[in-house]
C-alpha cells in the first residue's frame, strides 16, 4: 500500500484504493494533479494525449450536480508536464460528507502527484480587484467552521514543520513544537505570480476565504471578510487543501476574479454571471498555466 493511503482512516482508506487501482490499470499517474472550478473547465482542451473517464465510471465517485462542472478526470500532458486533470468538482454545499466530498482529492494524491493546482471561480473583496483578474492563493481562512478531515487521517495531528533536527533540540529547549508549515508552497506561489507577469496576465497575491454556501455572501458578512483580511472569497478549495497538505502535496492555488463582492448596490449575483465570467478569464488561466507548469 502506498504511504498515502496508509495515512487514511481504514473505513475510507479502503475506498480510495478501489479507485486508485482503477485509474492506475487505465494508466492514471502524472506529476502534477489539477482541479478546475467553476466555468474553468476548458483547461483540458490544452492537454496533449488526453483521455479521460467520466466521474460516473470511476468505483466510489459521486457525480457533480452543479452547472458547468463536467465531472471527468483527464489524464495527459500540459506545457509537457504529465498531469491529472479534475474536470469539475463536489462542493461543501452539495451537502456531502466530507468523505464523499474530499474521496476525488485523495485520489489524485494517491496516485503519485507532488503538486496540485487548486482553481476556483471567487468574488473580488479587495478593491483593486477586477472581474478577469488572476489572484495567486497565498493562504486562506477556512469559514467551513469544521475539519473536513475529521476521522478521516490516522493521525489527527500534522507533523511539525521543522524536521531539521538543530531546530527540533532548539524549540524543544524552549518548551516549544515546530508549528505548521505553510498551506500553500510560498516558492511555487512566487512563481505562478512570476509566470503572470511573463505572459501577461493581470495577477495579484492573497488571502482565500473559504464559505460554506451556497448562498453568496450577506453584505455584513463582506464587510467582515475586508476587515479579517481576506481578498476573495467562494466555496471550494480549502477542504482540498487541507488535505493535499496532509498528504504531501504541494497545494498551488489559483482564483479567478469573477466579480467583486460589493456590500451596497449590486443586484443579486447568480452562479450564471459567475459561469459567464468564468468562461471570459478562462483564456488567460489556461495561458497562464501552460506558462507556469514547466516551472514546478
Ligand atoms: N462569493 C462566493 N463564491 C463565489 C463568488 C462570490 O462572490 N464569486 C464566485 N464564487
Amino acid at each position: 500500500m502506498n504511504e498515502r493511503l496508509a495515512r487514511l482512516a481504514p473505513v475510507w482508506r479502503d475506498r480510495v484504493q478501489v479507485a486508485v487501482e482503477f485509474l492506475r490499470d487505465r494508466g492514471f499517474r502524472g506529476k502534477v494533479g489539477l482541479i478546475l472550478g467553476s466555468g474553468l473547465g476548458n483547461f483540458v482542451e490544452a492537454v496533449d494525449e488526453a483521455e479521460a473517464v467520466a466521474y460516473g465510471d470511476i468505483p466510489g465517485y459521486k457525480t457533480t450536480t452543479v452547472a458547468e462542472h463536467t465531472g471527468r478526470l483527464v489524464k495527459g500532458t500540459a506545457a509537457g508536464v504529465p498531469v491529472i486533470v479534475m474536470q469539475g468538482r463536489l462542493h461543501p454545499y452539495e451537502g456531502l460528507p466530507s468523505e464523499e466530498l474530499l474521496l476525488p482529492t485523495a485520489v489524485l494524491a494517491c496516485l503519485g502527484i507532488d503538486t496540485a493546482v487548486v482553481t476556483n471561480a471567487a468574488g473580488g473583496l479587495n478593491r483593486y480587484y477586477r472581474p478577469g483578474d488572476l489572484m495567486a492563493i497565498r493562504d486562506q481562512i477556512d469559514l467551513h467552521f469544521h475539519d473536513p478531515l475529521r476521522g478521516l487521517m490516522t493521525q489527527p495531528f500534522a507533523p511539525p514543520a521543522a524536521a531539521d533536527p538543530d531546530q527540533q533540540a532548539r524549540l524543544a529547549d524552549l518548551g516549544r513544537s515546530g508549528g505548521l508549515p505553510d498551506l500553500f508552497e510560498p516558492r511555487l506561489a512566487e512563481e505562478l505570480v512570476a509566470a503572470a507577469a511573463d505572459c501577461g496576465v493581470p495577477m495579484h497575491a492573497g488571502t482565500y476565504a473559504s464559505m460554506s454556501g451556497p448562498a453568496y455572501e450577506a453584505k455584513a458578512e463582506i464587510g467582515m471578510l475586508r476587515r479579517i483580511g481576506c481578498d476573495a472569497v467562494g466555496m471550494s478549495t480549502a477542504p482540498e487543501t487541507v488535505l493535499l497538505k496532509r498528504l504531501g502535496v504541494a497545494p498551488v492555488g489559483l482564483s479567478c476574479i469573477t466579480n467583486p463582492a460589493r456590500e451596497t448596490g449590486q443586484p443579486e449575483l447568480s452562479h450564471q454571471d459567475v459561469v459567464e465570467v468564468g468562461k471570459m478569464v478562462r483564456e488567460r488561466m489556461a495561458r497562464l498555466l501552460l506558462e507556469f507548469l514547466p516551472r514546478i
